[in-house]
């Protein structure tokens, strides 16, 4: 799967693609381990995974490429890319995943 060509076609659900598999610069909503999860790769490299539940009523943020924020499209609340809040109604960020290439993803503590 490359990743470049797949998000010039406005596809974003990256199925099974791992967050590494991201150019620097780009987020896609993925799948790891079972679980949708928002991943992003800053231009150091550093990678983001984020629960993509919205805090403020649950529905599911989708990565804004043009911005580079997670927007959410029920009620308007939008995150940055690494899951703080930019505008409500949320309150409370993106829950972060801990990611890594051999465990298990688990939530960490608030
Ligand atoms: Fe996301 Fe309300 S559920 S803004």
């Amino acid at each position: 799967l490359n990743v470049a060509s797949h998000f010039m076609e406005g596809k974003l659900e990256l199925v099974g693609t791992r967050p590494e598999a991201l150019l620097k610069g780009e987020g896609a909503v993925i799948q790891w381990k079972g679980e949708r999860a928002g991943a992003y790769k800053d231009d150091s490299g550093e990678l983001y995974v984020l629960d993509t539940t919205c805090t403020h009523m649950g529905c599911e943020v989708e990565w804004n490429s043009g911005e580079h924020s997670w927007d959410c499209p029920c009620h308007g609340s939008r995150f940055s890319y690494d899951g703080h809040v930019m505008e409500g109604p949320a309150k409370q960020p993106l829950k972060k995943i801990a990611y890594s290439d051999t465990n298990e993803v688990r939530h960490l503590p608030d």
